[in-house]
């Protein structure tokens, strides 16, 4: 069944391909870094990931540690916890924070080197499967590993052309993922969620509707954020319109510039003007 009610329908074709890219490679994958957004570490999680990436040691990296509301975030890190996960929670435009994740990863697959050394053979490279929806920051932590060097590609046999293994200098090769993968497009609240945090192109988003499910959000859960962002009290949306209209001079003739006022709301959120806020309640 199909409960998606928005007009957030982006569902892309190659999908299945990039899937199968990644379950053929995974065999000589050693850890899989699955990188969620801490403002949704619900949202952000692609749905069938267990059945991709198998049995394999994962590290779930939740970025923007910067961004969210940490004490909700944090009961999604236990619940991830007692999961069996490991989970490190980080903020990657803060220098050093990235490097927990390279030492947890030695650490993890230090049994892999244990057993190389018994048998006389040096370390090897560890292989990391970097795998996430957009905009979560898969780029911006591969940078951070590798150091913004012009990227290494490894020239290996049988490995497509679409997989590209880039070398560090901390003992780790990282795998790309070769094209997107998706979370659970089937729930309404994960495209908006997902939506309101910047990972679907703006041009095809129905701005009043992701501004207000915005705004009713933050006044639901946040209200002393709305109350000190935009002086708003109420928690009637055309209330909140009219003064936020007001505020940025939205508002012409008696008449609310709905399409403004909705915009600001949502540069707001995505351009990082709203932090402490995370769009998945633990319940
Ligand atoms: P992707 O490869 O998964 O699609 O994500 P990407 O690294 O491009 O990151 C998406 C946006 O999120 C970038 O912002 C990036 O800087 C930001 N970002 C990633 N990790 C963090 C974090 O831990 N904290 C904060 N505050 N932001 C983070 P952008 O506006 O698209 O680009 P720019 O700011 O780098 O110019």
């Amino acid at each position: 069944m199909n409960d998606n009610k928005t007009n957030i329908n982006w569902y892309p074709g190659h999908m299945a391909k990039t899937k199968r890219l990644i379950i053929d490679e995974i065999k000589n994958i050693d850890i899989v870094y699955e990188v969620i957004d801490a403002r949704i570490p619900y949202s952000s999680k692609i749905k069938d990931i267990d059945n991709i990436i198998k049995n394999k040691q994962r590290i779930l990296i939740m970025t923007k540690k910067d961004l969210c509301d940490i004490n909700m975030t944090n009961k999604w890190v236990k619940y991830y916890e007692e999961k069996g996960y490991n989970v490190i929670l980080v903020d990657l435009k803060e220098n050093k924070d990235y490097k927990k994740i390279i030492d947890l990863t030695h650490q993890i697959t230090k049994n892999i080197q244990t057993k190389r050394q018994e048998k006389g053979l040096n370390n090897k490279e560890i292989r990391a499967l970097v795998i996430g929806i957009p905009n979560v920051g898969k780029s911006t932590l591969i940078n951070k590993i590798t150091g913004k060097k012009t990227v290494n590609v490894e020239n290996r046999p049988g490995v497509t052309k679409n997989l590209n293994y880039l070398k560090t200098d901390v003992g780790i090769t990282l795998l790309d993922t070769p094209g997107i993968l998706w979370p659970k497009l089937d729930e309404e609240k994960v495209a908006l969620n997902i939506a309101a945090t910047g990972g679907i192109k703006q041009e095809i988003l129905n701005m009043d509707e992701i501004s207000s499910y915005i705004l009713n959000f933050l006044a639901t859960y946040y209200p002393e954020i709305l109350k000190e962002k935009y002086n708003i009290n109420s928690s009637d949306i055309m209330e909140m319109y009219e003064i936020i209209g007001k505020n940025i001079g939205a508002f012409k003739n008696n008449e609310i510039l709905y399409d403004k006022v909705s915009l600001k709301v949502y540069n707001d959120l995505v351009g990082e003007k709203i932090k402490g806020v995370t769009l998945d309640i633990w319940q």
